[in-house]
């Protein structure tokens, strides 16, 4: 299974913090943020990574990040998404680099306690489709949230104003070839994006969608309190050691 870690955007939603940066590249407590979805993907044996950034600074990935040597790979690739369009016109980049394996992506933003070499274990055995990750939240409406009914996935509802449970979907997918064939259909949402969301329904209405529980604790860091929250949980993690 390769992996791709999505580090584009403009970050605006921790402006004026990204005006001359990349989100990914600040930090998080002793960190870059961008080191803790790689090192999470390196944990779970991946050894094919591929970092696809954009907007600002996008040269200082290659700069803080090298050859991925420090992380333990022999090597990392990069690539530049034009625009702003989306997690799932991001990932449309990967096509070429995935070459026909599954993969399992990561948003750069998303930073996670545990490891997650189980799940990518399961998704190995898994025939065909996508699996993702849920994690149940107090406050799930910024998210794409859950609809769970007899313990089915029936659909995902991106940052709903009611949401249907708790269950917010993570930040990390595993897919199988053809996310690629579903990105080419996608239409841009009311955000003016490609929705990651509307990939994973389609799975989903294919009957081809299976989930775990995320353990442990999650976050994201793509405002200024989830940006205080991953802090504090990355602090707190490591005074316990
Ligand atoms: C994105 C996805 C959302 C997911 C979240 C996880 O949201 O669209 O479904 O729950 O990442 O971090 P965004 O950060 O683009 O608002």
């Amino acid at each position: 299974m390769k992996g791709v870690i999505l580090a584009g955007g403009l970050g605006s939603r921790l402006f004026p913090l990204t005006k001359v940066t990349n989100k990914h590249l600040l930090p998080v407590y002793n960190k870059p943020m961008i080191y803790y979805p790689l090192e999470t993907l390196v944990q779970a044996g991946i050894k094919d990574i591929m970092v696809i950034t954009g907007g600002t600074s996008s040269g200082d990935f290659m700069r803080l990040l090298g050859n991925g040597k420090n992380f333990g790979l022999k090597h990392l690739l990069y690539t530049y998404q034009e625009g702003e369009k989306g997690i799932a016109h991001a990932l449309a980049l990967a096509e070429h680099f995935a070459a026909g394996d599954k993969i399992i992506v990561m948003l750069g933003d998303n930073i996670i306690e545990k490891d997650i070499k189980k799940e990518v274990d399961i998704f190995d055995r898994q025939e065909k489709g996508a699996r993702i990750l849920l994690k149940e939240i107090d406050k799930p409406e910024r998210f794409g949230v859950a609809e769970i009914r007899d313990n089915k996935l029936v659909r995902i509802i991106e940052k709903p104003a009611i949401p249907p449970s708790k269950m917010i979907v993570t930040g990390i997918y595993m897919y199988d070839h053809q996310v690629f064939e579903f990105i080419k259909t996608l239409k841009p949402s009311a955000r003016g994006e490609l929705e990651i969301t509307d990939v994973n329904n389609r799975y989903i209405e294919k009957g081809q969608m299976s989930f775990g529980i995320l353990k442990g604790w999650w976050t994201d860091a793509g405002t200024f309190d989830s940006l205080l929250r991953a802090n504090i949980l990355v602090a707190k993690q490591r005074s316990k050691r």
